[in-house]
């Protein structure tokens, strides 16, 4: 197990959330989902920042793409506690919702096809494996 395939994962898990969530027809519905994408989205960006990001922050190759890593994450954050906090009927839900499901397509691209590759380098096997184990525990918390 190492710690990239249990990130990617996530991001498939929440690519298809989202799909489901913009075909959903009633709020109690979308409230639902919408809950599930939020839990997903804080445990894995509070990961990256506070144990996967630090480790590549470290080396030049990799510092500015990590830097704008955190700014992204800054924005989903507010996108998400935004979203949170009105109805799914409210007539900006959906303008939030898709405006957030851009951001983190964008993200999640430059994750999977410069960060990671790039982590795959610049970190042992033994570290992505250890992180695998460190993030696998914190999400049973
Ligand atoms: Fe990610
Ligand atoms: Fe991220």
């Amino acid at each position: 197990m190492n710690i990239i395939t249990l990130l990617k994962s996530d991001h498939k898990e929440v690519t298809v959330l989202f799909k489901k969530l913009l075909k959903s027809k009633t709020a109690k519905i979308k409230e639902s989902i919408f809950s599930k994408i939020y839990k997903a989205l804080n445990m894995h960006t509070e990961f990256e920042e506070k144990t996967f990001y630090p480790a590549l922050k470290k080396t030049a190759k990799t510092k500015d793409l990590v830097l704008e890593s955190y700014v992204e994450h800054d924005l989903v954050k507010v996108l998400l506690s935004d979203i949170q906090n009105i109805s799914a009927k409210d007539e900006l839900w959906k303008a939030k919702v898709t405006v957030l499901q851009e951001i983190i397509k964008h993200h999640v691209k430059e994750e999977e096809q410069e960060l990671f590759p790039q982590a795959k380098r610049i970190l042992d096997k033994n570290q992505l494996d250890i992180m695998a184990k460190q993030y696998l525990s914190f999400k049973k918390e």
